[in-house]
């Protein structure tokens, strides 16, 4: 049996001005996506999603059929006659895609069989990167049964295109944060090392958006098409990047801050949500939202909240939802 897992990531930073070229800071934080990948008569492919419900055999032709219909349906959406929440309409088929694609990448047959699980702790949809997480840990669990020897540049571009079905333009942030772990800024595909914050973090999660992120990216291509805005994102991200560095935590709740309000400006914070960060600020606690955020819907995903500390006069309905979350300095690993 191969086990391999793929942290989840929170962006501090440069969420969809990314998709635009603009730089993005993120963290890998410790929360998995993990794949097991065990022998299974040749030929044959067995699946068991555990938090998809989904238990599936299948044979490798079957797989292929399946993942050719997959990609017909977003070529669909790329010729513009399609939305993107059309190509993967059910959960499980990112991963049944991911298997396929990678072993198509790679010419592989499958003559020894593979039985993969799956499970990850990392909320669904809500802006911590469980797709990517999830495409990783899977292609991993099946290059480590299968015997193949993959670089982490071959992962990252196997796994984005098979991400590009759900996310319809990815800029690839959360998987290179899943890959390598720590602290990351990214601009324009190029990556450098940053360290993690030095403050304990804690995360609210609001509840799965009802739009997905690939809705998101694509409400907001009219919007985010005007450079103005685009360099506001960029100077926020470009002082929060100063203030990571120095670990200077009142300059990081200033760009957090503002970073939040360029969010909820473009449309991706529903008023609840901007209530709730609101109430925070009021307990001194900073709050933004992370990831695609929402554009129907009540509810944006996570927050991210930078505080020293928790107070603790916080109303007992608020604190219960807080969560401490930690960085994962590793990234895509075996285990
Ligand atoms: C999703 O975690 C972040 C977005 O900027 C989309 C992307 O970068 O691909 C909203």
């Amino acid at each position: 049996m191969q086990k391999a897992i793929a942290p989840g990531k929170l962006i501090l930073s440069g969420e969809h001005a990314v998709v635009y070229g603009q730089p993005c800071l993120a963290i890998a934080v410790n929360r998995y996506a993990s794949a097991w990948a065990k022998p299974h008569p040749p030929f044959q492919i067995g699946f068991e999603l555990l938090n998809l419900d989904y238990h599936k055999q299948m044979t490798f032709s079957a797989l292929k059929k399946l993942k050719g219909r997959l990609h017909e349906s977003y070529e669909e959406f790329l010729a513009g006659r399609q939305s993107i929440r059309d190509v993967l309409k059910l959960p499980y088929q990112l991963s049944t895609y991911a298997v396929s694609h990678l072993l198509e990448k790679l010419n592989h047959s499958l003559d020894k069989g593979v039985h993969l699980s799956t499970h990850s702790d990392i909320p669904l949809g809500c802006g911590m990167g469980s797709s990517a997480s999830m495409i990783l840990a899977v292609m991993h669990a099946l290059a480590l049964q299968q015997g193949l020897t993959l670089s982490s540049e071959d992962y990252f571009e196997h796994a984005q295109e098979t991400e590009h079905l759900q996310h319809g333009r990815s800029s690839g942030i959360d998987l290179r944060v899943s890959l390598h772990g720590g602290g990351l800024y990214y601009h324009q595909g190029k990556m450098e090392k940053r360290p993690l914050p030095d403050f304990p973090l804690w995360i609210i999660n609001t509840g799965t958006p009802l739009s997905s992120t690939g809705e998101c990216v694509a409400t907001l291509a009219p919007t985010l098409e005007n450079p103005t805005l685009l360099a506001d994102f960029q100077a926020i991200t470009l002082a929060f990047d100063q203030a990571l560095q120095q670990q200077n935590l009142a300059e990081i709740q200033r760009c957090a801050k503002e970073n939040q309000y360029l969010l909820a400006h473009v449309g991706v914070v529903p008023l609840a949500v901007q209530e709730l960060i609101q109430t925070l600020g009021q307990h001194g606690i900073v709050g933004k939202v992370c990831g695609a955020g929402a554009v129907r819907g009540e509810q944006a995903g996570v927050i991210l909240l930078w505080t020293e500390s928790l107070p603790s006069h916080l109303p007992p309905i608020l604190a219960r939802q807080i969560q401490s979350i930690k960085g994962d300095e590793l990234g895509l690993r075996s285990a």
